[in-house]
């Protein structure tokens, strides 16, 4: 009994403790920057990297594989956890290149909220603006860190009605910066009513350095920051007041009003008051939030949001990444893979071992742990003890490019199968294939025309294949339900029958014309974005979004 209650108190506790978030930029706004400072601030690594190794790091698949090989820490690639004060920080990498991927989007569904990085001459960027969206559609708490103060940029006051008017949040500035660029003097902090000087950083950021805080009562601030901005301060301070809407933490929690923090990653400026200012406001895991599953549920429950295959060449192993949705994970623990009603022992992967990194004995609602998978997991599995638990599926997006793989030495088809196979699991890519015995053609589906590249870098490196992708011109690709003839397909030339991995009829639509002659011409028939069964997101489509 007693045993049962330090447990429960024991599973409070720590969920309590978890801050589990995305960072959301466009490339370039200072991410691997801003990650690199909370990590020096969270005591995870004790100097910042040169700036030359970040340069490298820019366009490695993961920033922070390269990071990890650079710094010799102990990050997945996929999550780093850090303490901070009292709370347990779990930031999840969502990958750095400009192209919007399906990975992106479930890494950020498996976040309890997110940090909007925005560079001060740019405003709202495109890609910002993108997973912004994703993450309002789950109402996810916001909270904005204006980056670069050290250079000129917009005015503040633009700034926030940038983001009021584009992504339709209300604002709230926690600190109002005094001057720009070269007359950067430091951040107000609102709730302290202290300003926070600027100094340039002698250490190139790479150390902690802490900044002075002058009361704006004291009168020797006029003297350090100038009569003028002084008085403009003042002046800027009184209309946020007078003006601006008032902090409130339930719309913070909401998704509808952000706190707005300015300060420059690179200087370290800044860093501090918005990491403290977000683990004070961001939430814990909460039923309902991300997943419709109580975080202080005794039994053990977690969902495999992501899947990735060959993180390590020297072992060949895949791993699947849970997000902790209830209980307590322990190291080599059985639990029951739902799909299957199967029981697994949930090893850590090898490759995390070798490398004789520390590794979580345990885990808690809003925990990432990497499991290894020698081909048990899928996407969306949900794992668990006690009484199963239910989770939505992951949506998938409907892919809108496609092209026939070729390859030059057919002695490497196996392989390139297996490699196909994999990639499809891991969701990089979709896979079609002609539904007639003896026809040999493949056909990849993605829906940003990156993760061709990737894909075809993948096949090479990762299972020494190369492959040639002739584009298709094909615009969508429809799942079909109902009794179909595929020959009343094939005699167009603006359709292509083809099945999924799972042998589920799909059709391509050359362009909207023949979607919508077809639509009309088979009215008993349903045409799907997406697998039956799967929940699609077509709200997302149509809203001018240039994949
Ligand atoms: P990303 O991951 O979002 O793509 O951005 P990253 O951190 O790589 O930063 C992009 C550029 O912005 C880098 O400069 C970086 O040094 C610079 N930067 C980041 N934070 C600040 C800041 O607070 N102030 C200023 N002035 N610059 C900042 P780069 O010249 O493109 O590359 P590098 O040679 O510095 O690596």
């Amino acid at each position: 009994m007693n045993d049962t209650l330090d447990i429960s108190r024991e599973i409070e506790r720590e969920v309590e403790r978890r801050r589990t978030f995305a960072i959301i930029s466009h490339p370039d706004a200072g991410k691997t920057t801003l990650t690199e400072k909370l990590l020096l601030y969270g005591g995870a690594i004790h100097q910042a990297g040169s700036i030359k190794s970040r340069r490298a790091a820019r366009h490695a698949v993961s920033d922070w594989m390269e990071m990890e090989k650079d710094r010799g820490i102990s990050i997945t690639s996929s999550v780093l956890q850090f303490p901070y004060d009292d709370c347990a920080v779990n930031l999840l990498d969502t990958p750095g290149h400009a192209d919007f991927s399906e990975d992106t989007y479930r890494t950020l569904g498996a976040a309890d909220s997110a940090v909007m990085l925005l560079d001060c001459a740019n405003g709202v960027e495109l890609q910002t603006e993108k997973l912004y969206r994703v993450c309002s559609m789950r109402n996810l708490p916001i909270f904005t860190f204006i980056n670069k103060m050290d250079r000129y940029g917009k005015e503040p006051l633009d700034l926030m009605e940038e983001i009021e008017e584009e992504l339709g949040i209300d604002t709230y500035p926690m600190n109002w910066p005094v001057g720009m660029g070269k007359d950067f003097q430091g951040v107000y902090d609102r709730r302290s009513e202290e300003v926070l000087l600027f100094e340039e950083d002698t250490t190139h950021g790479q150390e902690i350095v802490d900044f002075e805080r002058v009361s704006i009562d004291n009168s020797e601030i006029e003297r350090i920051i100038g009569r003028r901005r002084y008085e403009e301060l003042l002046e800027e301070v009184e209309l946020l007041e007078i003006a601006g809407d008032s902090l409130e933490p339930d719309r913070v929690i909401a998704g509808e009003q952000t706190p707005v923090f300015f300060g420059s990653a690179i200087n370290n400026f800044g860093v501090q008051p918005f990491l403290e200012g977000f683990l004070e406001m961001a939430p814990s895991p909460v039923e309902g939030q991300t997943y419709p599953v109580d975080p202080k549920r005794e039994d053990f429950s977690g969902f495999v949001f992501k899947i990735q295959a060959n993180m390590d060449p020297n072992h060949r192993d895949r791993v699947a990444f849970v997000r902790l949705l209830s209980g307590k994970y322990e190291r080599d623990m059985h639990a029951n893979l739902q799909r299957e009603e199967r029981e697994l022992k949930l090893a850590y992967p090898k490759q995390f071992m070798a490398q004789e990194r520390e590794m979580a004995e345990e885990a808690y609602a809003g925990d990432i742990v990497g499991l290894h998978d020698p081909g048990y997991f899928k996407i969306g599995d949900v794992i668990s003890t006690g009484e199963p638990v239910e989770v939505p599926g992951v949506p998938r997006f409907s892919p809108e490019h496609f092209a026939v793989v070729e390859i030059e030495d057919a002695l490497r088809r196996k392989k390139l199968k297996k490699g196909l196979d994999q990639l499809a699991e891991e969701g990089a890519i979709q896979v079609f294939r002609q539904p007639r015995k003896g026809h040999k053609e493949t056909v990849v589906g993605a829906v940003g025309v990156l993760q061709f590249e990737v894909l075809k870098q993948r096949l090479k490196n990762e299972y020494d294949v190369e492959v040639n992708l002739r584009t298709l011109d094909f615009d969508y690709a429809r799942w079909v339900e109902g009794n179909f003839d595929p020959d009343d397909f094939r005699r167009h030339n603006y359709t292509k029958v083809l099945v999924d991995q799972d042998d589920l009829p799909i059709i391509l639509f050359r362009n909207d014309w023949a979607l919508d002659r077809c639509q009309n011409q088979y009215s008993t028939l349903n045409f799907l974005p997406n697998p039956p069964g799967t929940p699609g997101l077509e709200q997302l489509h149509g809203e001018s979004w240039d994949f």
